[in-house]
Formats: structure tokens, C-alpha cells, sequence
């Protein structure tokens, strides 16, 4: 099995923990997104869609992204997301970060947060900060995020 989800998912993939424990659930960086199945997420959670070929290269420009896969041996499917942008040394922004609703509440979006900090750490990062929708500051706050003007290591700042 470790053989086959490495070769699905890449040497850097972690196996989420989930409650009922029956699905497996898996964070890669290194599987290819696909656009249309981005975008279907997207829609999942609400959000307005975007031109795919903006979306196309937003992604080309990121310095991370992260799936969040549901595994099937033929045909995973992209559950959650997030995208970070920035220098990779000094700075690093999170964008886009969504489970699907179907997923939401088992401790995967911490999962997610989780992974993508330590890949931005493993790159050694010094300033990681993402602009938090009203529903969801508290969401990152108790992951330890301050608001801004805080001025600490992470932060996050919500412009009305
Ligand atoms: C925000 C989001 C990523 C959270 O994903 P999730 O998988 O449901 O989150 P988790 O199950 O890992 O939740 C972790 C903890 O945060 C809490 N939490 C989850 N969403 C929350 C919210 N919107 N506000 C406050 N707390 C929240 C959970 O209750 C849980 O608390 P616990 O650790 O005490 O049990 C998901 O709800 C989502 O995709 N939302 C739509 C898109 C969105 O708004 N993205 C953020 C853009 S800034």
C-alpha cells in the first residue's frame, strides 16, 4: 500500500487521521491539480469561479500547492486544497484554503494548515500570513494565528 500511495500521491505525502477511520485520506504536494476538479471545489464551498487559464497560471506562479485526496487506487479525488504564494525564504502567503463540505469538521482542515506550515518551514520561511474570511478567523485563531498589527511570526490580516 505505502508503494502505491507514494507513487500516487509522492515521496512528501501524509495520511490524514480521520474519525470514522474507513476512508483514507491523503495530503500531497507533489500530485498534478487538475483544474476542473479545483474548480469543482471551489463551487463546493461557494466561491465565485474564476477564468480557468487565470486559475492555470496562479498556480504556475505559486510557490506551494497542497492537495487533499481522497484515495482510490484509479481515481483519487481532490477534496481540499490550498495554495501559498510568495519568496520562499523571507515570505510566504496562504491562499485558497477549502475542504469539501462533504469532508468539513473531521480535523482535515487543521491537517491541511498543518502540512502546508511544515513544508513552509522545511523551506525555512521566516513570515507566513493569509487574509482570513470573517466565518473562519477563528477558525486560524485557534491554530494559534494572531491578527495583525501583532506583529508576531504568523499572522493574518482581514482588510473589511
Ligand atoms: C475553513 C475550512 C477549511 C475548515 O475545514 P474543516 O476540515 O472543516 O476544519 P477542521 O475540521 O479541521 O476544524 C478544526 C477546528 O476548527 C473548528 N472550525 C472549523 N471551521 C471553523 C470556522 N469556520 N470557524 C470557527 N471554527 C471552525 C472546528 O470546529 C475544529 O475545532 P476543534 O479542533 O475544537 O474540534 C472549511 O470549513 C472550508 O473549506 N470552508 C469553506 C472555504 C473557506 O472559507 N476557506 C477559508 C478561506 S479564508
Amino acid at each position: 500500500m505505502s508503494e502505491l500511495l507514494t507513487h500516487l500521491y509522492g515521496q512528501q505525502h501524509r495520511l490524514c487521521s480521520t474519525p470514522a477511520g474507513q476512508l483514507t485520506l491523503v495530503l500531497s504536494r507533489e500530485r498534478e491539480i487538475d483544474l476542473i476538479e479545483l474548480e469543482q471545489l471551489c463551487d463546493a464551498v461557494g466561491w465565485s469561479r474564476r477564468p480557468l487559464r487565470r486559475v492555470r497560471r496562479a498556480l504556475q506562479n505559486s510557490l506551494l500547492l497542497v492537495g487533499l485526496w481522497r484515495h482510490d487506487p484509479r481515481l483519487p479525488k481532490l477534496v481540499g486544497f490550498a495554495r501559498c504564494t510568495g519568496d520562499g525564504i523571507v515570505d510566504a502567503t496562504i491562499w485558497d484554503v477549502a475542504v469539501h463540505p462533504l469532508y468539513q469538521g473531521a480535523g482535515l482542515g487543521k491537517q491541511l494548515m498543518a502540512y502546508v506550515l511544515e513544508l513552509l518551514q522545511q523551506q525555512q520561511v521566516e513570515r507566513v500570513s493569509l487574509f482570513a474570511d470573517p466565518g473562519v478567523v477563528a477558525f486560524y485563531e485557534a491554530q494559534g494565528w494572531e491578527l495583525e498589527p501583532l506583529q508576531r511570526r504568523c499572522a493574518f490580516w482581514y482588510a473589511p
